[in-house]
């Protein structure tokens, strides 16, 4: 048995949450491994919906195991507030999600350090989640981090002690003003939250599962075009967000990759800074933003929006090895007359379909346009109903990215999917 990967294939914010809740049905096991609360993945369902953060998109599904990988940070006292609120709505959190021992903590001084940090960056700054995520993978891969399972050890107050004392002197170089102890004591008791979930040996859990032909689902969060390696450096987040980042976040070796679905949105949003080709700032982008609600799920931000960009998508189509494409939000487009995606880039005058490596070269995008189909497709749900204008849409894409797209979201509810053959 193989563990299939859902990944978002743009800057995140693709709808990930969604689909993982909707694929959830056909897998026993649904396990997170990179990323922490940075992430937003939303799911609508009757008349609720919820933002998850930390707890991967199985979560409300009665017989579905979570798992947090060991490729995950956890910050205690946002993750407390997401499980109590979760709990609240009558799920036992505590029966259905796994955390391994080998993920790492977000400290409060982390956050401080990301608030610092980006502050002296100025007109540079990232446009961190500031939810402490870089400075909580820089610990780890220069081995000062704390992981979950030294919760459970006697020095553990020892170690943070000494980890926070580190923060604090490395702060000194920061004109910036903080309480050393902010939220200490918050995260104390969380973290007292944390221990009475079952802590375990993830890598072992996930190859069991294959060995007994359980088959596991691994959702990624944020996007490839966000990746510490791949995506527009250094406007991206510090963890490994392609396909290949699933065996390192959880333990299981490439061999064991099955199908790997690639989430899309019909058009592009980006929040924070870096670079962006395709990006309106003109009447279309704010109807992009207005009809596809394009807020932050995390920071409520306002997305920055544009044109779908299938130079970036055919990137990280090759970067994961998508098998399967899904397109998200199609029904933003519905009230356009033309629709634009860009097929090439020009780079100093050259025509091109790669990305290229400087973050600072300039690129035009080149489009190609496209009849709009101005009908409403949240109402759809067959296949054959759908316009023509749509489908020939969508099969440009196909034909362009060599993949087929095996799912269409046409809104936000469970019901609004339609799968092709
Ligand atoms: P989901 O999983 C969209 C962006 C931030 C910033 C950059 C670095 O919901 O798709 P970080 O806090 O990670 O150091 O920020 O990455 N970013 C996201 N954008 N969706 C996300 O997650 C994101 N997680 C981080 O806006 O530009
Ligand atoms: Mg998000």
């Amino acid at each position: 048995m193989n563990v299939d990967v859902v990944l978002g294939l743009q800057w995140g914010d693709e709808g990930k949450g969604k689909i993982v809740d909707y694929l959830a049905q056909q897998y026993p096991v649904i396990a997170r491994f990179q990323g922490g609360p940075n992430a937003g993945h939303s799911l609508h369902f009757e008349d609720t919906s919820f933002v998850l953060h930390s707890v991967p998109s199985g979560i409300f599904r009665k017989d579905t195991v979570n798992i947090i990988g060991n490729g995950v940070v956890i910050d205690p006292i946002i993750f407390e507030e997401e499980c109590r609120a979760i709990e609240a709505l009558g799920v036992p959190v505590k029966d259905r999600l796994l955390i391994s021992k080998r993920a790492h903590l977000i400290l409060p001084t982390h956050r401080i350090i990301d608030a610092a940090s980006e502050q002296a960056k100025g007109s540079s700054r990232i446009g961190s989640t500031l939810k402490g995520i870089s400075p909580a993978y820089m610990d780890k891969t220069g081995r000062n981090g704390i992981r979950v399972g030294d919760i459970l050890t006697a020095d553990f107050v020892e170690r943070f002690d000494a980890l926070k004392s580190k923060h604090l002197v490395f702060l000194e170089q920061f004109d910036y003003t903080y309480d050393p102890d902010q939220d200490q004591d918050t995260w104390m008791q969380a973290v007292e939250y944390l221990k009475q979930f079952k802590l375990i040996d993830a890598e072992y859990y996930v190859n069991d599962c294959l060995q007994k032909d359980k088959p596991v689902l691994a959702e990624g969060a944020q996007g490839a075009l966000l990746d510490i390696d791949f995506g527009s450096y250094p406007y991206v987040t510090s963890s490994s967000t392609t396909c290949a980042g699933a065996c390192i976040g959880l333990g299981f070796p490439p061999s064991k990759v099955g199908r790997v679905y690639g989430i899309f949105k019909a058009y592009c949003t980006r929040v924070g800074s870096g670079p962006f080709p395709t990006e309106l700032s003109d009447e279309h982008g704010e109807r992009l933003r207005e009809q596809g609600k394009e807020f932050g799920a995390t920071t409520g931000r306002p997305r920055r929006t544009g044109w779908l960009d299938l130079v970036a998508l055919k990137y990280a189509v090759i970067l994961n090895g998508v098998t399967d494409l899904i397109m998200m939000k199609s029904d933003v487009l519905d009230g356009f007359d033309t629709i634009r995606m860009a097929t090439a880039y020009k780079v100093n005058d050259i025509q091109t379909d790669r990305v290229p490596y400087n973050i600072n070269t300039p690129i035009v995008p080149l489009y190609k346009e496209f009849r709009g189909w101005k009908k409403d497709l949240t109402l759809i749900r067959r296949e054959e109903d759908l316009p023509e204008e749509f489908i020939s849409y969508v099969r440009f894409i196909e034909k362009e990215t060599g993949v087929p797209v095996k799912i269409l979201s046409l809104g936000p509810d469970r019901e609004q999917t339609i799968i092709r053959n």
